[in-house]
């Protein structure tokens, strides 16, 4: 990917991997991702915002070699995880005469990271809301903790609106162009996925970077992942609608079955919530791609895993996803447990016990011995009254 210029003399100098299936060896992206660092040319000084993944490196250095860049001022780090710190130990051989800006918390990091202690003297350590002139542009730093690691900042060039947010409102997308497009399914499909995999654990903290971001109001957000963001309000509303503290009127059913009759039920409670009018989805945890499972419960009341016994407890599938949601924390309110066992179980309990931290309400569960009957049909039918009931009140 050859060095695009997004206004006059910054220019975006990352690098697109349109073949990564897998960021951090958890998240699917099928679409790619990119490594963006960017380059802030001013009438005095130059700034390297972020380095990247090393195993780009030959792109990265061809992109600031056709910038003819001999020279570098400052290397500043926005967050230190290897994705945007692989490069720097490498930068600062290639540059030996830069500084790297960047703050306490970070510094710490990629002196962990990097083993850099022998460079510490080239490390400018910067505060909230301090700048650093270079020249006819100013760099302003705004110390951003847990969007999502806790040595997260941005940085904005004041004079021409730009501002860099690191992780935060990034996507994991090799896109074709410098600058997202607001209608493309693609993109937005994977700006859903990214926030739930990455930013929706950290719900509050994007709610107050949210507000930040409304009094800086930049033209543009370079990420440190995806296109950039031109005029990005759209992008940022749909931030504030996922981050919100109200759930949407649906659920998602989470499903695996050995035999059939846990299949059995899931069918019978989807099938009763569709004819109440109760927007569900249905997921074969075999099957899905967790990015696809993690988007659908950035908005849903309420969730429901429906697991045979294996053994004593959950199927594991079922005890992977409950970790997953655990994890992700999104702000569901109500969650139920259905399937089945044949001799013992203890699924329901375990799968409970995961699932308490999210601190949502535990629907009556309905697992059975054997097969589905009668009974089992009626309490299937309480389960969906329950459901009705509650989301009423959303
Ligand atoms: Fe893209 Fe937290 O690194």
């Amino acid at each position: 990917m050859a060095a695009r210029e997004i206004v006059e003399n910054i220019y975006s100098v990352g690098t697109i991997n349109w073949d990564l299936r897998y960021f951090d060896a958890i998240m699917p992206t099928p679409r790619g991702s990119s490594y963006n660092a960017y380059l802030v040319k001013g009438s005095d000084k130059t700034a390297l915002i972020d380095t990247g993944e090393p195993h780009d490196e030959a792109d990265f250095v061809t992109n600031l070699m056709r910038l003819d860049q001999d020279s570098l001022d400052y290397i500043v780090c926005l967050h230190a995880e290897q994705d945007h710190s692989g490069m720097l130990p490498l930068m600062l051989e290639v540059y030996p005469m830069a500084k790297v800006v960047t703050n306490e918390v970070c510094k710490g990091l990629l002196m962990a990271m990097h083993h850099l202690e022998e460079l510490e003297e080239r490390f400018i350590v910067i505060g909230d809301k301090e700048t650093l002139s270079l020249g006819d542009k100013t760099l302003k730093f705004y110390l951003a903790p847990w969007v999502h690691w806790p040595d997260t900042m941005f940085a904005e060039v004041v004079e021409d609106k730009v501002l860099f947010t690191s992780d935060f409102l990034g996507t994991h997308y090799a896109s074709p162009t410098l600058f997202q497009d607001d209608n493309s399914p693609d993109y937005l499909e994977a700006a859903k996925r990214y926030y739930a995999a990455i930013m929706m654990p950290f719900r509050a903290s994007v709610q107050e970077y949210l507000g930040l971001i409304d009094e800086i109001s930049p033209d543009y957000i370079g990420p440190s992942h995806g296109p950039v963001l031109k005029l990005p309000a759209k992008i940022i509303d749909l931030y504030r609608d996922w981050s919100s503290d109200t759930p949407k009127n649906s659920v998602v059913v989470g499903y695996v079955s050995m035999h059939g009759s846990t299949e059995l039920m899931v069918k019978f409670l989807v099938d009763d919530l569709v004819q109440r009018g109760i927007p569900v989805q249905q997921y074969n945890l075999l099957e899905t791609d967790t990015g696809v499972l993690g988007s659908a419960i950035v908005d849903a009341a309420t969730i429901i895993l429906a697991t045979p016994t294996v053994l004593f407890g959950p199927h594991p599938v079922a005890v992977n996803t409950a970790y997953l949601v655990r994890a992700l924390r999104p702000k569901v309110k109500y969650l139920g447990v259905i399937g089945s066992y044949g001799w013992g179980t203890n699924a329901v309990n375990y799968l409970a016990e995961m699932l308490a931290p999210l601190g949502a309400e535990m629907l009556e569960p309905v697992y059975i011995k054997g097969l589905p009957d009668e009974q089992t049909i009626a309490n299937l039918h309480k389960l969906a009254d329950s459901i009705e009931e509650r989301h009423k009140t959303l």
